[in-house]
């Protein structure tokens, strides 16, 4: 498709047209077609903004930015709700006022007046919640009835952490390279049917039921298998009972509250943690985190139907970055690698681990466009990639007598092909500091329509640093819903 391709612009909610200052217009009924790239700003990226939902997702492993890019986007949605993962991810956004890392609360918060949410398909940890409020409540965020949290939504226990430790011990070798916060056992025990939900928090007794239950068997398990001391049923109840008061306020129904607000005409923003490849069905298993974290699980962590989700943004690097174990094809343990790891500072916000680098992997990509039903992508940290010589995206796997052109599901060949490379030019000039597309330097232009020849996914939005203004924003990524689509079809 590429970047070119004519792109329906119309108000969906009243179907009048819409003027931007630059680009090439023609006019057809109510419609605007646009047969050129249009340069937008953070401010007037509201400008005939529909009021779509849309659901922002990784490309690759995770670390993609998709917290500066749910920052800048949040100023034009209503509500920002997480749908999946817990305090496993780590969103940091770079603002004036200061860096802000987000573990569990949507980077929405930021934004003023702005109604955030953690969806039911997020596992919480209220011990490690109540901690991020207060820094960042701290660093002057105001969070009140600001935050939602589902009443739904499953809780990490002390003994999930306890379980998730012993098992990479006990792998060795063969560990995951988890982040340690108890996501997997949590969402072992919510598959079981035995996992205990923040509702139960608020209903003492059922609580207290719940913990003693489950402790009989996993103290059991931990004793026996892992010869480990078990936990005290009247200890952890202690502890976590006196978390409730701090979240009572803050407890909904998630779903009514999408749901509501979607009846008042509020636009969705759905923040995806992690990323399609760590996805624990379509990721590089079994090298993945426990939850849903493609686009489809925006659904079930949040409540809100499919036919309600008009738009998917893919955010990824403009390279590739992996933290834990598992298969990278494109993975570089040279000096370009450690190039990468030190100038995009490759360090895990929350564990702090250092972040494996490698080049662009077009399969990677066009994996995460299709799986995800991507309608447009965020390219973020180009400015890393400045001053290089040459890039090489992979284009291909080779395993033995096999040339893979997408992705392989099975993990041995994940693990044991070589990647096949087209190269491209570098660029010398500083991309940090640029403010329009058509100020890059010709290079990164060729390199971002490459992209979006590889994954046939138009590129909406580019990122070239860490701070909010640091973006060029070529087209809202709210343009191509599917309604517009439909219109674009109609009026053709
Ligand atoms: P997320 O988990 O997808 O939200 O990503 P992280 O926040 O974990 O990692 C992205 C890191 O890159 C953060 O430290 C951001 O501040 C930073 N970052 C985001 N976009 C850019 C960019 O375009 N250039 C550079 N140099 N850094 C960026
Ligand atoms: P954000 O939202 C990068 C990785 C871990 C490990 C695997 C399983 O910041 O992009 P888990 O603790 O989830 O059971 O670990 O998943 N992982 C992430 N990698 N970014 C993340 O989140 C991640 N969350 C989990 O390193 O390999
Ligand atoms: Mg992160």
């Amino acid at each position: 498709m590429g970047g070119w391709a004519p792109y329906l612009l119309t108000n969906r909610k009243t179907h009048t047209s819409i003027t931007f200052g630059s680009g090439t217009l023609i006019v057809s009924g109510q419609s605007l077609f646009c047969a050129c790239r249009l340069l937008l700003t953070p401010d007037n990226l509201q400008e005939g903004s529909p009021v779509p939902n849309l659901v922002v997702v990784g490309c690759q492993w995770g670390d993609e930015g998709k917290g500066k890019i749910v920052d800048i986007l949040a100023h034009h949605a209503d509500v920002i709700v997480r749908f999946q993962g817990g305090s496993n991810a780590g969103h940091t956004v770079v603002t004036r006022k200061g860096t802000f890392v987000f573990h569990l609360i949507p980077s929405g918060i930021l934004s003023r007046g702005k109604q955030c949410v953690l969806g039911n398909g997020v596992v919480i940890d209220p011990g490690a919640l109540i901690e991020e409020m207060d820094r960042l409540r701290g660093q002057g965020v105001r969070i009140g009835r600001n935050l939602a949290i589902s009443q739904r939504a499953h809780l990490i226990m002390p003994y999930h952490k306890a379980i998730e430790e012993a098992s990479e011990r006990a792998r060795g070798m063969k560990r995951i390279g988890t982040t340690g916060k108890g996501i997997g056992p949590a969402y072992v025990d919510k598959m079981a049917r035995i996992g205990i939900r923040i509702e139960d928090l608020l209903a003492p007794s059922i609580f207290r039921q719940k913990v003693e239950e489950n402790l009989v068997e996993i103290n059991l398990f931990l004793e026996q298998v892992y010869h480990m001391k078990g936990f005290r049923a009247e200890k952890v109840c202690r502890e976590y009972l006196n978390y409730a008061p701090r979240i009572h306020a803050h407890v909904v129904d998630d779903s009514l509250l999408l749901h509501t607000a979607m009846q008042q005409g509020q636009a969705i923003l759905f923040e995806g943690a992690q990323g399609t490849h760590l996805d624990v069905d379509l990721g590089t298993y079994p090298y993945v985190t426990s939850s849903n974290a493609c686009a489809g699980g925006a659904c079930t962590g949040t409540g809100v139907g499919p036919t309600k989700i008009d738009a998917v943004l893919g955010v990824t690097k403009a390279y590739t970055t992996r933290v834990g174990s598992g298969p990278f094809p494109s993975e570089l343990t040279d000096a370009i690698g450690e190039r990468l790891q030190e100038r995009g500072n490759e360090f895990g916000s929350t564990t702090g681990r250092p972040r494996r680098c490698g080049w662009l992997d077009a399969l990677v990509l066009r994996y995460a466009v299709r799986v995800n039903g991507c309608s447009s992508l965020a390219v973020t940290k180009l400015d890393v990639l400045d001053g290089m010589k040459e890039l090489k995206i992979a284009v291909a796997y080779q395993h033995g007598d096999t040339i893979y052109t997408d992705m392989p599901a099975a993990h041995h060949v994940l693990t044991e092909c070589e990647p096949i490379y087209e190269v491209l030019p570098g660029w010398k000039a500083s991309t940090s500091k640029v403010t329009s597309y058509k100020a890059l330097p010709r290079e990164a232009k060729q390199y971002l329509t490459r992209i979006e020849e590889l994954t046939e996914c138009p590129v909406d939005l580019i990122s070239t640093g860490s701070r909010r203004e640091q973006i060029l924003i070529l087209r809202n990524p709210l343009a191509h819903t599917r309604s517009r689509l439909r219109v674009a079809q109609v009026s053709a």
